[in-house]
């Protein structure tokens, strides 16, 4: 008898999703493929090129055959460099015992999860969210419990909402800060008061610091930094946004040894090493000059006031300024309900296929009346889309 040939997929994978935001740049890709001359406001990607200096040293590493497998969890001296940097960033004290090196933050989140999560635990996260957190607690087999924060708030989270949320099985909470996709900022007290609520129960406290270094107001802080932080605190830190290296693809957590350990143990079994390449590149990131970092955000801070204002003068638009980060995220609910579009995708596709502008619903992100737009993309392009207004050709016709 021919066995019957088993071509289902795994349970595991129908827990995830294709991220939105993902699709949204191959959306964008295929349309400029058949020659459409898209403004792409959908990828959270600096346009900047990596700081040159970042580039020789992996042009040197490349030259002198650095070229090898390292260990698992990354190399010790870019262990060392990140907790130096990460000490002179913000007064923490980890040990490279302490860090991991992974292939960018999204793994660094992922591997983590994987190592802490387990079958029903809760994991509470802020609305609107950055789209991988809750595939990757759902992949992890944990339940996201969704905290709502409220636009005429500016998107404020505040530890007495967190601690409605909370349960015997919470097991992590996860803070962005600056957020993706708001821009919104935690208060520090606010962050300080989450601390105590979560270190005082044992529950884990994830810090996604992926947009730390850019702020408009405040000056950097990091959680981590607070006394007894480092045995719930759990940092995900990357390189990609802060020195313009997305494609690299090097991040690193800073948590408690185990863990580390745990999650590179993971990490072997599955893409080994970050690149050695890009480990030598991201040294001399974090530990060579960083002039780079303000100038980006100088130019971020052109671009917010460039955007937020224009998004304003919609009639019936209304939109937060980011605190952080580079992206505007309005509330575009008053193009909903005509000319057929009923939600924050038709609305994205409707403003793709008109206007040949991407940006990226705000359902990828937990709402459903806003859109977000990256202004990590050039001036050029922001004076570029139609009327040098970013969602106006929506609103016509
Ligand atoms: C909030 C947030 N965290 C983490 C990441 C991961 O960045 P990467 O994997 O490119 O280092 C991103 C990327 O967009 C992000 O927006």
């Amino acid at each position: 008898m021919t066995p019957t040939l088993k071509t289902d997929i795994a349970e595991r994978i129908s827990r995830i999703s294709v991220s939105s935001t993902m699709k949204v740049a191959a959306e964008a890709d295929k349309l400029r493929r058949e020659g459409v001359d898209v403004v792409d406001f959908g990828a959270g990607e600096p346009d900047f090129p990596t700081p040159d200096n970042i580039k020789q040293a992996a042009i040197r590493a490349i030259e002198q055959n650095y070229t090898k497998y390292t260990p698992a969890g990354g190399t010790a001296e870019l262990k060392k460099a990140v907790c130096e940097r990460h000490a002179a960033d913000f007064g923490t004290s980890y040990k490279p015992s302490e860090c991991v090196i992974s292939v960018g933050g999204k793994h660094v989140l992922f591997n983590l999860t994987q190592a802490v999560v387990q079958d029903g635990d809760e994991v509470i996260i802020p609305v609107p969210f950055w789209v991988t957190y809750k595939d990757i607690v759902n992949y992890a087999g944990g339940k996201c419990v969704f905290v709502e924060t409220q636009e005429e708030n500016g998107f404020k989270l505040t530890a007495d909402m967190i601690e409605k949320s909370l349960s015997p099985r919470t097991r992590m909470v996860i803070i962005n800060s600056p957020s993706n996709p708001s821009g919104a900022v935690l208060d520090r007290a606010e962050f300080e008061k989450i601390f105590e609520m979560t270190s005082s129960r044992g529950i884990y406290l994830l810090t996604d610091e992926c947009y730390c270094h850019f702020l408009y107001g405040s000056s950097p802080f990091s959680v981590a930094s607070l006394p007894g932080a480092k045995d719930t605190v759990l940092v995900a830190g990357t390189v990609s946004k802060t020195y313009a290296m997305t494609g690299w693809r090097i991040g690193f957590g800073l948590t408690p040894e185990s863990l580390a350990s745990a999650m590179a143990k993971l990490q072997s079994h599955s893409t080994s090493n970050p690149t050695s390449i890009a480990q030598k590149a991201a040294l001399e990131a974090l530990s060579g000059p960083q002039d780079s970092v303000p100038v980006m955000l100088a130019e971020y801070r052109k671009r917010r006031e460039f955007v937020v204002p224009r998004l304003r003068q919609i009639p019936g638009v209304t939109c937060n300024m980011p605190e952080g980060a580079f992206y505007a995220y309005p509330n575009i609910s008053c193009a909903l309900g005509r000319n057929g579009v009923n939600t924050t995708l038709d609305f994205a596709a409707r403003l793709l296929k008109d206007a040949s502008v991407a940006v990226v619903p705000g359902e990828a992100f937990g709402t459903d009346r806003h859109i977000r737009i990256s202004y990590a993309t050039s001036m050029k392009e922001l004076a570029a889309s139609p009327g040098g207004n970013p969602v106006r050709p929506a609103f016509v016709g």
